[in-house]
């Protein structure tokens, strides 16, 4: 294995193994892992055609002092298990989702990245319907799978700013629908727009509210962080968002700064107000955007990522990478 670890970014590549688990007759297996990287379905199961798919999305770190750390895996657990209930899948409990991502992460540990890098092993958790079944109902049986890639930045340029565009005539979820939760079938509903924002040149598209398509919502991968020309930090509250487990670290981590920071709805006038505008996850870390095209309007945020942005990402990447100090007890390390 020879990988450049200083050029990584964010594509998949078969590593070691992965793990899975079966959930058969109400129960959970012990899990097991799987070196190839196939899966065997039938074609009838309900994920493929229903969409009774969940998936999660969070990364271990080598630290600088040499260990190797899971960032917040307990809200990733949470919230795998608010989208299974909501589809009707089974709980998985908190210290099984826990031991599976050490488990795998332990079994691929020449996957993460070195400490200096800047990359990340991503971890991707997967649960998914497999009952064969035409009817429309949720499945009996599982498998909860976990598979890994070490990654770099999700935007091929780092800390280029990126263009958004507000997609005018798509949403990516519906009121009261799933916008809230990790449902793949939420990340289908995004293609068109996004390539859509593609072909105008930009690289995110960015939702505003389904029902009255007034307030900023999310980008399709992402949470909407606006920096007002005080220094403020604003995020969206909405019903239909991810709560984004980086968005919640960097609105505690801007209080800790000192800074004003909340979560409030953001009238799409307000594009107009920001000194600062990023895209916040677990993939793109803080993403800066330097514009954001609205129809025929155009809003410009700068050519480099401002300073409040910069301030928060090199806290945050400190933090987890071992060089800031962990006041809230935020790193789990792989092993105990
Ligand atoms: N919003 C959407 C639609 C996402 O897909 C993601 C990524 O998981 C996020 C926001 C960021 O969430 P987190 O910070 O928990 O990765
Ligand atoms: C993440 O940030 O972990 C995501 O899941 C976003 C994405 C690549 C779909």
């Amino acid at each position: 294995m020879k990988i450049d670890w200083k050029n990584l970014g964010f594509r998949y590549m078969p590593v070691k193994s992965n793990i899975r688990y079966r959930y058969r007759e109400g129960k959970w297996d012990q899990g097991s892992i799987y070196n190839s990287d196939r899966i065997e379905l039938s074609i009838a199961s309900n994920c493929l055609h229903y969409g009774q798919a969940a998936f999660e999305g969070m990364k271990a770190f080598r630290c600088k002092d040499g260990q190797v750390r899971l960032f917040r895996p307990e809200e990733n657990a949470r919230r795998m298990n608010r989208t299974s209930a909501h589809l009707l899948g089974p709980e998985i409990p908190e210290e099984l989702f826990i031991d599976a991502v050490r488990r795998v992460v332990r079994e691929n540990i020449e996957y993460v990245p070195p400490y200096g890098t800047g990359g990340a092993l991503y971890i991707r958790p997967l649960l998914i319907g497999t009952t064969p079944q035409i009817g429309i109902s949720s499945a009996l049986d599982y498998e909860f799978i976990i598979l890994v890639v070490p990654v770099g930045p999700y935007y091929k340029g780092g800390f280029t700013p990126v263009d958004a565009q507000i997609s005018m005539c798509w949403d990516r979820a519906a009121p009261h629908g799933t916008g809230h939760i990790k449902v793949a079938g939420n990340y289908a509903a995004s293609l068109k727009p996004t390539q859509e924002a593609k072909d105008k040149g930009c690289s995110v598209a960015l939702f505003l509210d389904p029902s009255t398509h007034t307030y900023i919502e999310e980008f399709g991968t992402s949470n909407f962080i606006g920096v007002k020309r005080d220094g403020s930090y604003v995020t969206p509250e909405s019903p239909s968002i991810l709560d984004s487990v980086t968005n919640k670290s960097l609105l505690q981590l801007a209080k800790d700064l000192g800074m004003k920071a909340e979560r409030r709805r953001i009238h799409k006038d307000e594009l107009a107000d920001f000194a600062e505008v990023g895209a916040c996850g677990t993939a793109v870390v803080i993403t800066p955007v330097g514009r954001i095209f609205m129809g025929d309007q155009v809003f410009t945020y700068g050519d480099t990522m401002g300073p409040v942005l910069r301030q928060l990402y090199d806290h945050m990447t400190g933090l987890q990478c071992g060089e800031c100090p962990d006041v809230h007890n935020w790193m789990l390390p792989l092993e105990v």
